[in-house]
């Protein structure tokens, strides 16, 4: 399925940059979950651009849910979301010859759609689509508080600036899930929105790394082999644009350990299993081991950047330089880390329901 990922709880995006809408389906929602509109306005705000930091196309995100809810819960039957592109400037993508954006999908978009792509803004490429996405993913968050699951983001790295790792999750996430430049050091977080400014004063753009987690998952959850809890959420993680890296746990540097180190030891306490670290991220064998997810997604600096770039003209076929105009973001954690919460609770929610059925997620009755 090309536009839609999931097998029990599935979503498929649709739209363009410049269209006249961008929209996702989400099918296979427990029945009863409530729509809570308060919550899905504050996940697209979030995500939305604000401030110099960001790219100056604000769009009011103005979405209207046209199936699948009655009377304040979803149904169950399929749930179709759309949100309408009203702050489009397409004058900026109107031009005689093509020269893909290096880094971006203008290339690769061409070669599989043969030019009969809307590449403005990036087309069905473009970080828009990611804000269907965090408006299914409200829902997705929303049924899994009710059982007790709670995820949040922070930015760990960004232009090279770290933040503080995780250290009460509980307490963190709460802090996270109030604070929009998600950094959990404020001093980290001047420092790092100084060097997203330079960036945008230079005509570049700066990258990051976003760190998860999940807390109260319960242990169990995922299979074995090809849809382990790692395949799952890293093929769900690896659809969000920039997205050029996912690790788990201690990631790439549990490589760099000893056996004895990398182990997570473990206490029997109040009648269950605690461990006395997570290296492994709370999954073993493919299987949720209920301790916390940890998850780490290395985000690229943003491709669109104002320096000169050398590129091709396709329409001439031969070498070009490139000067960019539009709108951009100098860098896309900041904004990306919503987008991290909401996919990664679109991965949890079709594992979940597949392991207990599609109704577990409709919450306790
Ligand atoms: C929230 C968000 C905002 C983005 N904003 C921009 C942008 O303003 N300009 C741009 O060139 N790329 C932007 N991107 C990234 C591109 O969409 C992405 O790099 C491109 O589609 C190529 O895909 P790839 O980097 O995964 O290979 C954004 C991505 C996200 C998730």
């Amino acid at each position: 399925m090309k536009n839609t990922f999931g097998n029990s709880f599935a979503v498929t995006l649709f739209g363009e940059s410049h269209g006249d809408m961008i929209g996702a389906v989400l099918d296979g929602v427990a029945p009863g979950v409530p729509i809570d509109h308060d919550y899905i306005e504050k996940q697209l705000r979030l995500r939305r651009p604000a401030g110099t930091i960001s790219s100056a196309r604000v769009e009011p995100d103005r979405y209207t849910i046209v199936s699948g809810v009655f009377n304040g819960k979803t149904t169950g039957t399929p749930l179709c979301i759309l949100i309408p592109n009203e702050n489009k400037r397409s004058e900026d993508y109107t031009t005689d010859s093509f020269l893909p954006r290096p880094g971006h999908a203008d290339l690769t978009g061409y070669n599989k759609y043969h030019g009969y792509e809307d590449r403005r803004g990036g087309g069905h490429f473009s970080g828009r689509l990611t804000a269907p996405l965090v408006a299914v993913g409200a829902i997705a968050l929303t049924a899994l508080r009710q059982r007790g699951i709670t995820v949040g983001t922070h930015i760990k790295r960004c232009a090279g600036i770290p933040d503080r790792d995780f250290r009460n999750a509980q307490e963190d996430l709460a802090l996270l899930n109030n604070t929009d430049f998600a950094v959990l050091d404020p001093d980290a977080a001047i420092k790092m929105k100084k060097a997203i400014d330079a960036a945008a004063a230079s005509g570049n753009s700066v990258g990051g790394v976003l760190e998860t987690c999940v807390c109260g998952l319960p242990g169990g959850v995922g299979e074995p082999w090809f849809d382990s809890v790692e395949s799952v959420l890293s093929h769900a993680l690896f659809s969000i644009p920039a997205v050029k890296g996912v690790e788990f746990g201690a990631g790439f540097s549990i490589c760099d350990m000893q056996g004895s180190q990398a182990n997570d030891a473990m206490r029997w306490d109040a009648g269950g299993v605690r461990f006395l670290s997570n290296h492994n991220g709370g999954i073993l064998g493919g299987i949720s081991t209920g301790n916390d997810l940890i998850i780490r997604i290395a985000v690229k600096p943003t491709p669109s950047v104002f320096t000169e770039q050398e590129t091709v003209d396709l329409t001439k076929g031969q070498n070009a330089t490139l000067r960019l105009h539009g709108r951009h973001d100098p860098a896309i954690v900041h904004r990306a880390r919503v987008v991290a919460d909401s996919v990664t609770a679109l991965a949890l929610c079709d594992l979940l329901a597949l392991r207990y059925g599609t109704d577990w997620l409709r919450g306790a009755d």
